[in-house]
Formats: structure tokens, C-alpha cells, sequence
């Protein structure tokens, strides 16, 4: 132990109160024992420090602070340096708020373009994700404070996102949902991890073992500490004992009871407590000692614009439409073009210093602007007054340049999507504005997938995801081509949601998600099963066409050409993806093992090379437990997208092992078809039964079961309960503003009432709310009065 000093003056109570929080953002102090506190403070394209009373999904408002592009955002930058860049202005920007501990940067696999907080995760792909996590743990870290990548792991939805379990298989486990995290972790050497919410195949994220000591610490080396998600402790003494070190928040006394009574009893060992006190102590001595940063708001600002230029991704350019030519006049439409979308809601949600939007700015660019219509109301809903007013405006121009896009209610934390439409009501005014006008440019605002069947109406169409602060001037850059955009997707864009093949069951309403796929997300499905799709992962337009040329494969990597040959400069991301045509261990047609983005002026080339890594050529095996080499010949694809694949190569590779798993019974996983897997099938991969739905309507409650199961209660009051909160979550949905509280009390299970509640209840108290809750309302009562009365004297004693 490397604070023995400090542990043994500690007595069990003090040490057992270091493994929660004492507030909503701080860590527990014992000053005269040389213990300090750190302040966490979410979160990733911002810093979102509340004072005063913290409340964590943001009913109090946050300082307020720089509000960078989203991670869905800067991902479409393919440039880890730029986002290294973003870390280090953001890491800057929490030490000098006085905050210790920045919680992100969120890297969930976008499995489904449904899922509410698609807007705070990188990619579909886990190299990808992994890379940019990594660049912006190292940019954070760089600044004296702590990363804290999340959610750790297979948190890919948001119903009942306290209480599902994520059923998948080992392999998939291993290569998609653990892969972006473990390159975060082994490239960007993070000092915290914050664990999901959720359950993996039976045990919750925060309590298992082989997650957090067997995979996390042994094997790639994490020497920080890991937090529970907000509330998301459910056996804390269990999560202690198998490697968590902090539940969050911290305002009652509730787990560092059950601590001392699970060491008091024997449960718990007091060495394993004193272990997990010293890993966390390690951090928080090395956190409080770091001087202060100060940052140029200006500076920060500029950046944001910067990284959201470097972000934009150009869908669509028929006829060069864009960049806008000085002379043609121009027409605003959409109020999206006066107030942007710029970041999602949730706890990610900064309170931002400097908004800029285009109607106001675009006086700065040497555009001839007719002038600005409204179009359409943000929330949707039909206003022909609008709609005849941006019509006679488009008349009036020779571009109109629309600002269409999600709107609030569809990016939110713990609320999924139902369907990929834009607004109704701006989807009306893009017909009418094609039925008089030809030349439309769209300009897109959204964190995640839509639908695209617009598209052919419009001439461009350029997407600024959610761009941040500055978001506006980057994409005024980009449409007057001071910037070419050389952004590429993160995500595929399929032709029909029904295309994706996690769309039958998503989000999974159940305790079970079944991830029935494996292996095949994104484009892993899209390429292999050879189905159309609207946008490929890796697509995006430039002003300008690049040459590809000169394959050459090398021991350590390849080598390739790149030219510009366009009339402008601009900038390429050369993807490398990695197929095996002839495998015996079924694998998607291709995988993306590597990429690098190259800035080129008109006619210039240039040789780009990028290595082979450790994650290049493997997969992993079950039977030996670890990532192998299959032997034989690989397929080296060179390509400008997933499907624009330029050059190919082939290498040969040595196997490092004989054993290889049986692949009997899983046809389907051969052949990449997944949208079809029976359970059988998905048992086979599994290697167990297929878990069924154990609960059932008329069945008793469970402590685990989300509050949102209230609807079958026994009691009348509870189902009257139930009724009150879905009647505030609809009216909040109407307003078109989520309500995240309700929300986060919607998907909650009634164990989290304990840790949730400001020590108001305790885990006896909620079993005995429970029992009401399940029709037995006097025995229910009695239980509560006395648990009540038990947690009272406890904490009596305590203080
Ligand atoms: C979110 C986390 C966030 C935490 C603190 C949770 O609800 O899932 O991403 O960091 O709240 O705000």
C-alpha cells in the first residue's frame, strides 16, 4: 500500500465513508488526517460545474463555461490531434473552475441509431471511439486533472438504463464494447473510469470483478479509480469488494453503513477496504496538489470554432452548389439559422459563455443576404403563417440556405428515440420550399442519425452535428469555402431504421437487452450483408477529389499515395479497413484497423503511412481467452468510406494458436445475415440458454424493477403514482423540453430510492415501501416505521 501512513490512522467509519461521495460533486475529506476533497464535475464537450446546490441532471444552472462541439461531433474530425487539442482547452478550463475530476469523455458503441445519448458517444465503431477517447484523455490529463471515460460498459440505451441487462456474447464483448475502452485506457492512461449503469450478462457493471480487477487493472494496466454512475450502486459493499471505489453521490450516509456492517460481519475483508482506499487515495493526493490553470476565454472560444470547421461533414454538393459564390443572394430559412441546436440535454449540458448564431453573424462574410425567415416552430407543430413567409422570402433568392434538424426532445438522456424523422413541421416546408425553389442548401443540426429520404429534393446538404458555441461561424466558414469540409461520418445513415439489425428489439423494454447481432453494428452489418445504405460509416464530400495511389504493404504497416487533385486545398481521412476473405472464424467483410487525416494543397501529394498495431489482424478466441492471430492471407482496404474502398492489398500472417472455436450452428454470424437470429442461434454464440423475461404483469415488484413498472402495481396509490409521473413526462415531452428529472425517476429502480433520496431512506425502508407498493399496505408500514426507526438511531451513532 502507498498510504499506509495515512489508512492506519483511519478508523474503519472514516475509511468506510472515503468510498461514497459527501455530496452531489465532491469527494470525502478528512483535512486533519491529510485527506483533501476533489470535485467532479460533468461533462464531455463542456465543463458544467453547478455550485451552490447540485442536483445532478442540471435543474440548477452551471457556471458557465466554453461549450465545444459534442464527442458525436468531434469524432467526424477523424483527428485525434484536434481533439487532444479540445482535452487540453478543456482540461485548462476545469482546473481553473476548481474542478478535479472532468466525467467523460463518453465512448458507448452507437449499437442503434435510436438511443437517446448517441449525441455524447463517438462512434459505431470501437477502434475509432477508442482513438478519440484516448486523444482526449491524454488532452484532459495534460492539465493536472482527471478523465473519466464512460460508461464502462455495454451502456448502449437509455430505458430502464438502471435496470437492463445487456445479454452478449463474449467475443462481441471483447471486440466491440470493450475495445474502444481498452485503447482509452492503455493510450490515454485515464485516472478514473466511471462504471454503467447497467447489468452485462447477469452482474452489474459497478460490482463485477472481472470487469473492473480482471480485465481494467490486470490486463491493461488502470492504476485510477473507478465511480459509479450517479445512483447506479446497487450492492455497494459487493462494487467495493470487486474493484469500485466511489459511489456517487454522496449525500447520505447509506453506503458507508452498509460498509461498516459488512465489515463488522465478516462479508467484507477490512484489507480489501483498505486496498480500494488507498488506489482512490493514490488519485485524490495527486489531483488536490496540482496548481491551477488559467484559461483565455476568447482563446477557448476560437478553438470550439475550430473544431467544429474541422467537424462539418458536406452530404451532398450536386452541381458545386457549394461554396456559396459571392454574387448569387442568399436566403436564411429555419430558426434554427436564430437559435441553434448546438449540444444534447442531460448532464452534458453546459450552460454555454458565447452562443453565436448565423443570422447575426453572417453581416461578417461578404454574402448577399435577402434576409431571414423563421420557417417552422421548434416544437413541431404546423404554422402556415411561417410557411408563406419563409415561401415568399425563398422567392426572393438564388440559394436558400435551410436550418433544419433535431429538435430537443430527441436528444436526450434517458430518453430513446422512436423513430429517425425530423420535425413534421420542417419537413412540411422543405416540400414547399422544392416545389418553388431549386436550389436548396440544407444545413443540417443534429447529434445523431436521421432519416435522409429528403435528400433528393435539395441540392447540398451539409451537416454541422451539434457544433457547440460556435457553431455557427464554422459552418458560415464552410458554406463560403474559407474552410473546405473534410469531416466523415462516425455512423452509418441506413435506408430504413428497420435496416438496422438491433432495430427489432430496441430499445429493449425488459430486463434482458439482447445483443442477438454480435459482432455486426454498423457498418460491420451494413458491408458484410451487402445492403444498401443511404450514408456509409467514413462518408464525407470535400470542394476539392483526392488520387489514391502507390499501395504499398511494409512489415509494420502501409504505405500509401494521396493527391490532391482538385482545384482547393483541403483535407483526406485515408481509412485503412482489415478483411479475411477465407476465414475459418467468421468475421465482418471489413473492420477498421487505422486512419489518418492529411491536409493537401491543390496538386499536392504526399505518401501516408499507418501502422499495424495490436489490434490489426486479431480476434477474439474463446477457448484460449485471449485475442489471437488467425493464420493466412488478409484483405488491406484502402478506402474514402467504408464503401469507397480506393486500393487493396493482401498480407500473410502467422496463427499464434491451433485451437480454433467451433463455428457449427452459427450460419448466420457466417454469413453476416443477423437480422434474422433465432434464439436457438443466439444461444449457440452465447454458449448459455437465452435469459427469458422472469417477471410478468401481475407478478410482485422487485427492488430492481424501474420505477416505471409502478403502472402494474398492486397498490391503487402506486398505480396512481405511476399515472401522475407518465402525465408530467407527456405534458414536459409537449413542451418539448425533457423533463430529466422525471426522467431519471422513470428508469430508476426503487433500490436506488436509498441513494438517491439525500439519506431520507435506506435500503430496509425501501423493501418496506415495497411490500405497500405490492398491495400489502399495513405490514408494509409497520416495516417502514421500523426501519425508519433503526436508520435514525444508526445514524445517531454514527454522528
Ligand atoms: C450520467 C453520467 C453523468 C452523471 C453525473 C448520470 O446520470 O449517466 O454520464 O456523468 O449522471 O451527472
Amino acid at each position: 500500500m502507498k498510504h499506509r501512513e495515512i489508512i492506519e490512522q483511519l478508523t474503519l467509519a472514516e475509511k468506510a465513508a472515503l468510498m461514497s461521495g459527501k455530496s452531489v460533486w465532491e469527494t470525502k475529506d478528512f483535512p486533519e488526517k491529510g485527506i483533501p476533497s476533489v470535485f467532479l464535475s460533468d461533462g464531455p464537450h463542456g465543463i458544467r460545474k453547478q455550485e451552490g446546490s447540485g442536483d445532478h441532471l442540471g435543474l440548477n444552472a452551471s457556471v458557465p463555461a466554453t461549450c465545444f462541439p459534442t464527442a458525436a461531433t468531434l469524432a467526424n474530425s477523424w483527428d485525434p490531434n484536434l481533439v487532444e487539442e479540445v482535452g487540453v482547452a478543456l482540461g485548462a478550463e476545469a482546473s481553473s473552475l476548481g474542478v478535479h475530476v472532468v466525467l467523460g469523455p463518453g465512448l458507448n458503441i452507437k449499437r442503434n441509431p435510436l438511443c437517446g445519448r448517441n449525441f455524447e458517444y463517438y462512434s459505431e465503431d470501437p477502434y475509432q471511439a477508442g482513438k478519440m477517447a484516448a486523444a482526449m484523455i491524454r488532452g484532459l490529463q495534460s492539465q493536472g486533472v482527471a478523465a473519466t471515460p464512460k460508461h464502462f460498459a455495454v451502456n448502449s440505451q437509455e430505458l430502464r438504463r438502471m435496470a437492463s441487462d445487456s445479454v452478449v456474447d463474449e467475443r462481441t464483448l471483447r471486440e466491440i464494447y470493450l475495445t474502444g475502452f481498452e485503447i482509452a485506457v492503455r493510450e490515454g492512461n485515464p485516472k478514473a473510469i466511471m462504471s454503467a449503469y447497467n447489468k452485462i450478462n447477469g452482474i452489474y457493471a459497478n460490482e463485477d470483478k472481472r470487469l473492473l480487477r480482471d480485465i481494467l487493472r490486470d490486463e491493461w494496466g488502470f492504476t485510477g479509480f473507478v465511480v459509479s454512475d450517479w445512483g447506479g450502486s446497487n450492492d455497494h459493499v459487493l462494487g467495493v469488494e470487486n474493484g469500485s471505489h466511489l459511489e456517487m453521490p454522496g449525500t447520505t450516509t447509506v453506503g458507508q453503513k452498509e460498509l461498516i456492517v459488512a465489515v463488522q460481519s465478516g462479508r467484507l475483508s477490512e484489507r480489501v477496504l483498505d486496498e480500494r482506499v488507498d488506489e482512490l487515495l493514490q488519485v485524490v493526493l495527486e489531483l488536490a496538489a496540482q496548481e491551477k490553470r488559467s484559461i483565455h476565454p476568447e482563446g477557448q472560444h476560437r478553438l470550439a470554432q475550430r473544431a467544429a470547421a474541422e467537424s462539418i461533414v458536406l452530404l451532398k454538393n450536386d452541381e458545386q452548389i457549394l461554396p456559396l459564390k459571392a454574387e448569387k443572394t442568399v436566403a436564411i430559412i429555419g430558426e434554427f439559422a436564430q437559435n441553434p441546436r448546438y449540444q444534447g440535454a442531460g448532464s452534458s449540458l453546459i450552460n454555454a459563455r458565447q452562443v453565436e448564431n448565423t443570422v447575426d453573424s453572417i453581416v461578417d462574410y461578404s454574402l448577399t443576404v435577402v434576409g431571414y425567415a423563421q420557417g417552422y416552430q421548434r416544437i413541431d407543430q404546423p404554422d402556415e403563417t411561417l410557411v408563406t413567409e419563409a415561401i415568399a422570402l425563398a422567392k426572393q433568392a438564388d440559394t436558400v440556405l435551410y436550418y433544419m434538424g433535431l429538435d430537443e426532445i430527441s436528444e436526450s438522456e434517458g430518453l430513446d428515440r422512436s423513430h429517425l424523422n425530423l420535425p413534421q413541421n420542417q419537413l412540411y416546408l422543405l416540400g414547399k420550399l422544392a416545389a418553388v425553389h431549386e436550389n436548396i442548401v440544407v444545413v443540417l443540426s443534429a447529434g445523431s442519425v436521421v432519416d435522409m429520404s429528403w435528400t433528393q429534393h435539395v441540392k447540398a446538404v451539409i451537416h454541422g452535428y451539434l457544433a457547440g458555441e460556435a457553431g455557427a461561424r464554422a459552418m458560415l466558414d464552410a458554406l463560403t469555402g474559407i474552410v473546405n469540409p473534410s469531416g466523415k461520418l462516425s455512423e452509418t445513415y441506413p435506408v430504413n431504421l428497420a435496416d438496422v439489425p438491433s432495430s427489432k428489439d430496441f430499445p429493449a423494454e425488459g430486463d434482458y437487452a439482447l445483443y442477438r447481432e454480435g459482432l455486426y453494428v454498423g457498418y460491420r452489418y451494413f458491408d458484410t450483408s451487402k445492403k444498401a445504405v443511404h450514408y456509409p460509416f467514413g462518408y464525407g464530400l470535400s470542394y476539392t477529389t483526392f488520387a489514391y495511389s502507390d499501395l504499398l504493404v511494409h512489415e509494420t504497416g502501409i504505405s500509401v499515395t494521396v493527391t490532391n487533385t482538385g482545384t482547393c486545398a483541403g483535407a483526406e481521412v485515408v481509412q485503412l479497413y482489415v478483411g479475411k476473405e477465407d476465414g475459418a472464424i467468421f468475421r465482418p467483410k471489413k473492420e477498421l484497423k487505422g486512419f489518418a487525416k492529411v491536409y493537401l494543397e491543390a496538386g499536392q501529394s504526399k505518401e501516408i503511412t499507418i501502422s499495424f498495431d495490436d489490434k490489426t489482424f486479431r480476434y477474439f478466441n474463446t477457448l484460449t481467452n485471449s485475442f489471437e492471430v488467425e493464420g493466412g492471407v488478409y484483405q488491406l482496404y484502402i478506402g474514402t468510406s467504408v464503401s469507397d474502398i480506393r486500393l487493396v492489398a493482401e498480407v500473410t500472417q502467422a496463427a499464434t494458436t491451433d485451437q480454433l472455436p467451433d463455428m457449427a450452428g452459427l450460419e448466420r454470424y457466417q454469413s453476416g445475415q443477423v437480422d434474422q437470429v433465432t434464439d436457438e442461434e443466439f444461444a449457440r454464440l452465447l454458449g448459455r440458454p437465452v435469459p427469458v423475461e422472469s417477471w410478468t404483469i401481475g407478478q410482485e415488484l422487485r427492488l430492481n424493477d424501474p420505477l416505471l413498472k409502478l403502472q402494474y402495481a398492486k397498490s391503487g396509490l402506486a398505480r396512481l403514482i405511476y399515472k401522475l409521473l407518465h402525465h408530467l413526462l407527456k405534458k414536459a415531452e409537449k413542451k418539448g423540453k425533457p423533463d430529466l428529472n422525471l426522467l431519471f425517476l422513470y428508469n430508476m429502480p426503487f433500490r436506488a430510492l436509498a441513494k438517491m433520496t439525500g439519506g431520507m431512506l435506506d435500503q430496509q425502508m425501501v423493501a418496506a415501501i415495497l411490500v405497500i407498493v405490492n398491495g400489502h399496505f399495513i405490514k408494509g408500514v409497520s416495516q417502514l416505521w421500523k426501519a425508519f426507526r433503526a436508520k435514525n438511531s444508526y445514524q445517531k451513532q454514527l454522528s
